[in-house]
């Protein structure tokens, strides 16, 4: 790091990330609405005035300790114009503006958050990517040490990035104790809890509220899709598995999704634009949820898959559009069906699944209960969660 360098990230910016000086400015020119400036690759960017004084990063507009705004846009006029703007030694945007106000541009921010053309593709170009699998992932699990993860920060970034980027990861070298998963769930951030308890017990049980608590097989799933968030990551944590069958079995349903969009483009369009009532109902509780089986993001790719089967209301559409629900539907299953998407490995003792519950759908085969236990504990944690860790661990 050069001198200029650290003189500039002492500079206040308006959060807690550091941004880099990879280009540097060297020309500025003021236009009618907004300020163009020239970086040294030669790239321009136009910055509106609003865009501009809404940005400002003074201590009078963000609040330094929190480094959050103060200042709200509507507090100045919309024709505010700057008075003066030039590049100051150390590189920075310095503007006067029209009612006296000073504001200071750090490059490496002011380049972050560039909205030329350019600058907007190469930071859609830069988001994290799904890595999408099918059933060679199987021979190629993304495979951590749990003591590895619990000890070093630099193996517990890897196995969250492994999460975030493949959604299916398994933990090896786990202790087969009940302390494991409040363990592992602090080194991330912390679970979230469901009537099913912080944490669950996946065992054969009488009087089962889920027939996730039975010894039957377990049709491809999504947990709590009747909820109107579902749990973003799903941990399975292997406490015994003596039991004949049982074996898990994962798809990614972001491939899924994105084969049945390029095989059968009405199909795919249907399960996005089609709510599907899920629900979960007991003696103590009643929940359910209304949304389509496939959820896209802002940019039009997959983001979720909500399905379970063993928890799905009747369909409830017009009858114009129920036979092509039920040809959608139907064709969804049956790709999970397909060898091609799906992974089947039997998880041991001392050994933990953790997905993404939104993407990866799982099952379990049928185990006969008098062949041996089978014990397997459960917990949630929300996928913002991951996000946030992810980022301040890349800081
Ligand atoms: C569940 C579940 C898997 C298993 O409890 O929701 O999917 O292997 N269990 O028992
Ligand atoms: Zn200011
Ligand atoms: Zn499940």
């Amino acid at each position: 790091m050069n001198s200029v360098d650290s003189v500039l990230d002492a500079a206040p910016v308006a959060d807690w990330r550091s941004y880099p000086i990879h280009v540097a400015l060297v020309g500025v020119q003021t236009a009618n609405d907004h300020v163009a400036v020239t970086w040294s690759d030669a790239r321009v960017s136009p910055f509106h005035h609003q865009w501009l004084r809404d940005n400002c990063s003074c201590s009078q507009c963000v609040y330094s300790v929190t480094r959050e705004q103060l200042f709200e846009i509507v507090d100045v006029p919309p024709e505010l114009h700057p008075q003066r703007t030039r590049i100051d030694e150390q590189g920075q945007l310095l503007i006067d503006w029209q009612d006296g106000h000073h504001s200071r541009f750090h490059p490496g921010w002011l380049r972050a958050h560039a909205y030329d053309d350019a600058s907007r593709a190469e930071r859609l170009a830069q988001r994290p990517q799904s890595r999408l699998w099918g059933a060679e992932m199987s021979a190629q699990l993304a495979q951590f040490d749990y003591p590895a993860v619990m000890t070093d920060d630099h193996t517990l970034l890897q196995w969250l990035l492994a999460v975030r980027d493949i959604g299916l990861t398994q933990l090896r070298a786990v202790p087969t104790t009940e302390d494991v998963l409040p363990a592992l769930a602090k080194r991330l951030s912390f679970i979230r809890e469901s009537n099913f308890g912080v944490l669950f017990d996946v065992q054969s049980k009488a009087n089962a509220d889920s027939n996730a608590y039975t010894s039957f097989n377990l049709p491809l799933h999504t947990d709590l899709p009747t909820r109107e968030l579902q749990p973003g990551l799903q941990f399975l944590h292997c406490l015994v598995n003596d039991a004949t069958g049982g074996e898990s079995v994962f798809v990614d349903g972001f491939a899924i999704a994105e084969a049945l969009r390029q095989e059968a483009p009405e199909l795919f369009r249907t399960l996005c634009e089609t709510p599907v009532e899920f629900r979960n109902r007991s003696r103590t509780s009643d929940y359910h949820c209304l949304a389509p089986i496939i959820a896209l993001d802002a940019y039009g790719m997959v983001s979720e898959i909500r399905m379970g089967n063993f928890l799905r209301s009747a369909f409830d559409v017009p009858v114009e559009q129920m036979a092509a629900l039920y040809s959608a539907y139907r064709r969804f299953i049956a790709m999970t069906r397909e060898p091609r998407f799906r992974v089947q490995r039997r998880l041991d003792a001392g050994q933990l699944w953790c997905f993404d519950n939104r993407r990866a759908l799982h099952a379990r085969t049928e185990f006969d209960p008098a062949s041996g236990a089978r014990h397997f504990k459960g917990c949630y944690i929300d996928r913002d969660e991951l996000l946030s860790r992810i980022r301040v661990l890349q800081r």
